[in-house]
C-alpha cells in the first residue's frame, strides 16, 4: 500500500479519515480495528456496486466480517425515503443490531443515505463511510450532516450522524467519468475561495498533480469547520458558500443538473451578488478557475424561480435569509438578510 495520511476529526464522536491508494482492500482491517466484530450493512449503487462491492466485501470477509449488501440503482433520484425505507427493512431483516455497523460506499447519495440509516436504524448505529467520488473525499463523507430529499426539497429530512471511521480510497477516482470528477472540483475550489487561497491557487489551474494532497487540506480545512460548529448554527455555513443559489438550480433541473455543476453556478452567482454589495469583486478568477474545469456557468431560471426555490432553504429564519459572500480570497462572511433583498441581489446579478 502507498503512503496513507491521517486527518483525525475532533467532534461529537472523534474518528479518522485516512487517504490512500489501496484502502478498499483494507476495508476489513479497518473496520474491525475500530468496531469490532460487527456485522455490516454495505449501501451502495448499482455503478460502484458493480466496480468496487465485491472488493469491499472480499476485505470485509477476510477480516472475519459477515456483510451484508443492498444496491440501489445510482443518482440523485434514489436518495429519497422510499430507498431509505427499503433499506432500513432490509437491515431489520437481516437483523442487525446497535452492535453492528452501516458501510456507505460510494459517492455522496450513498454517502448521505447511508449516514441517515445509521442515524436512524435502531435510534443510531455506527457509520462508516467510503468515498469514491471526489465530491464525497473532500466534502460529503466527512462532518456527519447526512439526508435524503423529499419532494418539497432537497436534504429536507435528515440528522447529523458521524461516521466512525472514513476511508478514501484515491485510486477509486481514476474510474470517475470526467464530469463527475470535475463535480468534486466545484468543491475544491469553494475550500479555496472561503478558507485558503494558497488551495485555491494551487488548484487553479488544472490538472492537479497530487490528489490525495488535496484531498487531505480540503478534509484538514471541513475538519476544523466541524469541529468548531458541529451542529451547523454558524461558522459551518460558510461550508454553503454556491450553495444556496446552486440547491436551487440543482432542484429546478430536476436534478438533471449535478450538485457539483449546481455548486460551480452557484458559487459564480455568489461572487457576482458579494461585488454587488460593494465587499469586493472576486467574479473574475473564480469564474475563470471553474471555466478551466469545463463547467458551464449559464443559469437558466429567473430570479424569481431561484429565489422561490430558495425560501426552503433549512437554514433560513423566517423573514431572513444567510448568504455566504466573499470578503477577499481564502475568506468568506456570513450575511444575513431580509428575503426581500436576496431577491434584489439575485435581480441586479442575473446576466
Ligand atoms: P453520487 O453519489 O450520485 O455519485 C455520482 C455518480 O458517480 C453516480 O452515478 C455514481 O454511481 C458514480 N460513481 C461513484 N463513484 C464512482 C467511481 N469511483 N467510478 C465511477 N463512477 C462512480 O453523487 P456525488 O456527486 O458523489 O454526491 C452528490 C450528493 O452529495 C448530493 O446528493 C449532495 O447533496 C450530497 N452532498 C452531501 C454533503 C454532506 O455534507 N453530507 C456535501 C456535499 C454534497
Ligand atoms: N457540505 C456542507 C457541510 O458539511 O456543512
Amino acid at each position: 500500500m502507498e503512503h496513507i495520511c491521517k486527518v483525525s476529526v475532533k467532534a461529537s464522536k472523534d474518528y479518522d479519515i485516512l487517504i490512500g491508494e489501496g484502502l478498499l482492500d483494507a476495508a476489513g482491517e479497518q473496520v474491525r480495528r475500530v468496531l469490532g466484530t460487527c456485522r455490516p450493512a454495505v449501501l451502495t449503487d448499482d455503478t460502484v456496486d458493480a466496480l468496487y462491492g465485491g472488493r469491499v466485501l472480499r476485505s470485509l470477509a477476510a477480516a472475519g466480517l459477515d456483510a451484508c449488501k443492498f444496491v440501489f440503482p445510482h443518482g440523485e433520484g434514489s436518495k429519497n425515503l422510499g430507498v431509505m425505507a427499503s433499506f432500513l427493512d432490509f437491515m431489520a431483516e437481516h437483523r442487525l443490531t446497535r452492535g453492528d455497523a452501516v458501510i456507505a460506499l460510494g459517492g455522496g447519495v450513498p454517502g448521505d443515505m447511508g449516514g441517515f440509516a445509521a442515524a436512524v436504524f435502531l435510534r443510531g448505529v455506527p457509520c462508516v463511510q467510503i468515498p469514491t467520488t471526489l465530491l464525497a473525499a473532500v466534502d460529503s463523507s466527512v462532518g456527519g450532516k447526512t439526508a435524503v430529499d423529499i419532494p418539497a426539497g432537497k436534504n429536507l429530512a435528515g440528522a447529523f450522524h458521524q461516521p466512525s471511521l472514513v476511508l478514501c480510497d484515491t485510486k477509486t477516482l481514476d474510474t470517475l467519468p470526467p464530469d463527475i470528477l470535475r463535480d468534486g472540483f466545484a468543491e475544491v475550489v469553494k475550500y479555496g475561495v472561503i478558507l485558503d487561497e494558497d488551495l485555491f491557487s494551487a488548484v487553479s489551474v488544472p490538472p492537479v498533480q497530487d490528489m490525495q494532497a488535496v484531498i487531505r487540506r480540503c478534509v484538514e480545512l471541513k475538519r476544523d469547520v466541524v469541529g468548531a460548529d458541529e451542529f451547523d448554527r454558524g461558522t459551518r455555513q460558510l461550508l454553503n458558500f454556491g450553495h444556496t443559489v446552486g440547491h436551487a438550480i440543482e432542484q429546478l433541473s430536476g436534478f438533471t443538473v449535478s450538485h457539483g455543476s449546481a455548486v460551480a453556478k452557484g458559487m459564480l452567482r455568489a461572487a457576482r451578488m458579494g461585488a454587488a454589495m460593494g465587499l469586493g469583486d472576486f467574479t473574475a478568477p473564480i469564474r475563470d478557475t471553474l471555466l478551466r474545469y469545463g463547467f458551464d456557468l449559464s443559469c437558466p431560471y429567473t430570479p424569481e424561480e431561484l429565489f422561490d426555490v430558495m425560501l426552503n432553504d433549512k437554514k433560513r429564519l423566517p423573514d431572513t435569509i444567510t448568504l455566504v459572500l466573499p470578503e477577499r480570497m481564502g475568506h468568506c462572511g456570513l450575511y444575513k438578510m431580509p428575503v426581500s433583498r436576496a431577491l434584489e441581489l439575485l435581480k441586479a446579478t442575473a446576466s
